[in-house]
Order: C-alpha cells, then sequence, then structure tokens
C-alpha cells in the first residue's frame, strides 16, 4: 500500500531470512539474511558474481527465491515486479537502463505512472482529469531532474548525452515515485571521480529528502563510496554472507581482504581486459552479468 502522495515517510525496513537461490546447479545467494532499517544506507558488496545484482532481482520479483523469506515493514512480503513502485521500492540497474525511444522526460515520467489518478478510459479518451494528470507529472519529472542538475536535457534522447548525465536521468526515474526503499545496483560504475564525489553527496541525503525519505540498498564496487555512505555493510562471497557490520569493522574483516585478494587471483589466472563501459540500452545488465572475466576495473572494481 502506498502512503498518500505528498506523506512524508522516513524509508521502509526490509528483512530478508535465509533466503537461497539456485540457478539449476549454480548456487547464486545460500541462506542469506540481512536487514535493511528504516532510513539507513546499507551496503552490498562482494567480487563479482558473488549474487548481488541477484539479491536485488529477489527483492523485486524477477528472481523468485528458492528458499528463505522477505518481509517488508514486519509484514511478509512477496514482490512482484509490477506491485514496486505501489509498494514505495524503486530500483536502479546496474548500467543505465533508459528507453532509447522516449526523450530523457518521458523516461522520468515512466517511473511514476502509477501515481497518476487517471483511469485507462479517461487516459485513452484524453479527458481532463488524464490531462491535468500527466501535467502533475511532467512538473514533477521536470523538478527532479532540476534537482539532480539535469533538466536541461529534458527534451533531449539519451542516447545523444554524456554517460554520467543518462545515470542522473536513470536515478532522477527511480526517485520521481518517492520510493521508500531505493535499490542502487553500482550507481558509480563508470563514472568520474568528481561525478562519483557528488553522488556521494547525494545518497547521503536520501534518508531525510523532505516528503520523500528512503532507506536506501546500495550495490557497489567503489570501496570509497560504499565506505563514506553507507551505516552498514554486507559482504558477498560465491552467494554467502562472509561478513557485516560498519564499514570500519568490514574494512579490518580479513575474510573481504581474502575474498576480494582471491577474485583477484582468479582475474589474474584467467582474465583478459576488464568489460569496457557503460551499456547501451533498458535492461542492460540488469540480471545476468556479462560472461567476460576480467583484472581490476577502471572504476577499482575486481573482476572475478
Ligand atoms: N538469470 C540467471 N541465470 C543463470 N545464472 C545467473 C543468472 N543471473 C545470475 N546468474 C549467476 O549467478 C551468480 C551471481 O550473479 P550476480 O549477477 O548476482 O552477481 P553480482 O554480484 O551482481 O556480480 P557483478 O559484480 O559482476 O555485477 C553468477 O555466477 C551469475 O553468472
Ligand atoms: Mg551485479
Amino acid at each position: 500500500m502506498s502512503p498518500p502522495e505528498d506523506a512524508p515517510t522516513d524509508g521502509t525496513a526490509l528483512s530478508l531470512d535465509h533466503v537461497g537461490v539456485r540457478f539449476g546447479g549454480l548456487v547464486a545467494l545460500d541462506d542469506v539474511s540481512l536487514r535493511v532499517p528504516p532510513g539507513r544506507i546499507v551496503g552490498v558488496i562482494g567480487p563479482n558474481g558473488a549474487g548481488k545484482t541477484t539479491l536485488f532481482n529477489v527483492v523485486c520479483g524477477f528472481v523468485p527465491p528458492t528458499s528463505g523469506t522477505l518481509t517488508l515493514d514486519g509484514r511478509p512480503f512477496r514482490p512482484r515486479p509490477h506491485r514496486l513502485t505501489r509498494l514505495g521500492i524503486a530500483r536502479t540497474l546496474q548500467g543505465v537502463g533508459l528507453f532509447p525511444g522516449l526523450s530523457v522526460l518521458e523516461n522520468v515520467m515512466a517511473g511514476a505512472t502509477h501515481t497518476a489518478r487517471a483511469g485507462f478510459a479517461a487516459a485513452l479518451f484524453g479527458l481532463p482529469r488524464s490531462d491535468r494528470d500527466e501535467r502533475r507529472l511532467r512538473e514533477r519529472a521536470r523538478e527532479v531532474l532540476a534537482e539532480l542538475g539535469v533538466d536541461r536535457h529534458a527534451h533531449a534522447s539519451p542516447a545523444t548525452l554524456p554517460y554520467a548525465v543518462r545515470k542522473r536521468v536513470a536515478l532522477a526515474r527511480a526517485l520521481i515515485a518517492r520510493p521508500r526503499l531505493l535499490l542502487l545496483d553500482e550507481p558509480a560504475g563508470g563514472l568520474s571521480a568528481e561525478d562519483i564525489d557528488e553522488l556521494a553527496r547525494l545518497i547521503t541525503t536520501l534518508p531525510t529528502r523532505t516528503g520523500a525519505a528512503c532507506s536506501v540498498m546500495l550495490v557497489e564496487h567503489h570501496m570509497d563510496l560504499v565506505m563514506s555512505v553507507c551505516d552498514h555493510i554486507v559482504v558477498l562471497d560465491f552467494g554467502k554472507v562472509i561478513a557485516a557490520g560498519t564499514p570500519a569493522q568490514v574494512r579490518d574483516d580479513p575474510r573481504v581482504t581474502e575474498a576480494y585478494l582471491g577474485a583477484e587471483v582468479i582475474a589474474g589466472e584467467t582474465a583478459g581486459p576488464a568489460p569496457g563501459a557503460p551499456d547501451a540500452g533498458p535492461g542492460a545488465d540488469d540480471g545476468a552479468p556479462d560472461a567476460s572475466g576480467g583484472a581490476p576495473d577502471a572504476d577499482g572494481a575486481v573482476r572475478r
């Protein structure tokens, strides 16, 4: 159930208990338990293939868990992709994932269609209420784009824009629905150091945004960003939680260093050059990572 459109929120609590996911013989998640308290930023880190995106896919209902349970605000939660926005959950994809045939503004509006009150018939016949809703949505999309500093690109086609701008548009599309839980999958991937600093500032404001505060789950390879913005970090390796705690606790945990060093050794043995940047279209990198092995990436990611 969604709160009234303008009601202030302070984020949603999410719990995963003993969640497992198998893809045939491959165990992608193994007995994973974690909690995202309201208004907190929880990081999920781990080498390539550790199961981070799969975890997001479970929360979004794209991948059904083979075992375990989820709870949202204390209630049992069986995620369905088409109900996420209504439940106050939004996500950005690993990569960008904008619709190439829509303008920037339309892409952002697409993130909030559930908030428009017009029914299907009204929209179909272009009745006044539908116009009003669309105008309101358009204004709101512009506001969010302005908040992220990219409103001047409102009428551009995403393909013509620099990668960093497209990443912001993707974030705007997630924020327009005023989520109470936001899942960010590698938001810093492919960004410059300056853009990452700005992203870090933005992420830390999310739990206290006026009228739209949210809890955040952040998957990210960029360690400086994770360490600087997260309240709590969960470390996955081969689908298992191998460590969890504050940034300082995780940084000092030998199991974490070992997991990353192990990944580097494997990468060194098997890899070609790191995969290059950024995707081109919707859904890119959305669930199944590419099969390329790799060395440390340009953004510091350790590729396995
Ligand atoms: N749809 C799928 N079908 C089969 N295997 C999958 C699928 N999605 C993911 N996997 C496998 O599950 C494991 C976890 O993948 P996942 O994408 O969750 O890793 P990740 O931690 O997000 O990695 P990265 O840092 O590279 O994005 C990998 O071995 C991957 O190949
Ligand atoms: Mg991933």
